[in-house]
């Protein structure tokens, strides 16, 4: 079951724009993203895609990108992280029964992927998905990574509406949606801090008590 492939090209106009990033930034990473962390984690983080000069330069998820500088924040908070900021893929920060991956592996034309590109990159979703342990929760980080998982688990999505700090049991997880922690989302105050904390808090609970989902 491949949750990742470090060679995909199956998406032309992603495929053609990594090139031609990676013209322009011969040093950058390039390539798909491929997800951080241990694959037994109980705490499964799913982001949109890789940022053009933060995930996309240094290989990792959230690693560089504005949006990493809340959610590593967190991460070390809330004892998933073994450090409060994420700079490199070789920095010797880990993750703590976390795993951290992207809806869409590769970076997209301004920071948006189309359908097309979301549902040819569900598959690696689905098997990530289909992976977890038992108990486990999932964030998902702003709307298109929830519907991208509801289409993952083959699920309707008028049944599972996307909404800040919703929690669903579905597939045999928790999920739980909070805003994305893009700059736009934190500089405009829809995720601030005190929200974003409430929101790990809440996978803390739902860890601890691991009933389960279903
Ligand atoms: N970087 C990522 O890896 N994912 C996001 O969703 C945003 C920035």
């Amino acid at each position: 079951m491949t949750v990742f492939d470090a060679s995909c090209r199956a998406c032309p106009r992603l495929a053609r724009f990594l090139d031609d990033t990676n013209e322009r930034y011969p040093d950058y990473h390039c390539r798909p993203v491929p997800p951080f962390g241990a694959p037994d984690a109980r705490f499964l983080i799913v982001g949109l895609a890789p940022g053009m000069h933060g995930a996309n330069r240094t290989g990792r998820p959230f690693t560089g990108d504005h949006a990493g500088i809340l959610l590593y924040q967190m991460l070390h908070k809330h004892g998933f992280s073994t450090r409060d900021f994420s700079e490199s893929a070789d920095d010797g920060l880990e993750l703590v029964d976390c795993r951290i991956t992207n809806a869409v592996k590769c970076l997209p034309p301004d920071n948006k992927p189309v359908g097309d590109e979301i549902n040819k990159c569900n598959l690696f979703l689905a098997n990530e998905l289909d992976s977890l342990p038992e108990n486990a929760v999932v964030m998902a980080l702003g709307g298109i990574a929830h519907r991208a998982i509801i289409k993952a688990l083959g699920l309707r999505q008028a049944d599972f509406k996307f909404g800040h700090a919703a929690v669903y049991d579905v597939g045999n997880f928790h999920l739980l949606d909070s805003y994305h922690c893009s700059r736009y989302n934190t500089n405009t105050r829809r995720l601030t801090e005190e929200m974003f904390d409430g929101i790990f808090a809440d996978v803390r609970e739902l860890l601890d008590n691991s009933a389960p989902a279903r």
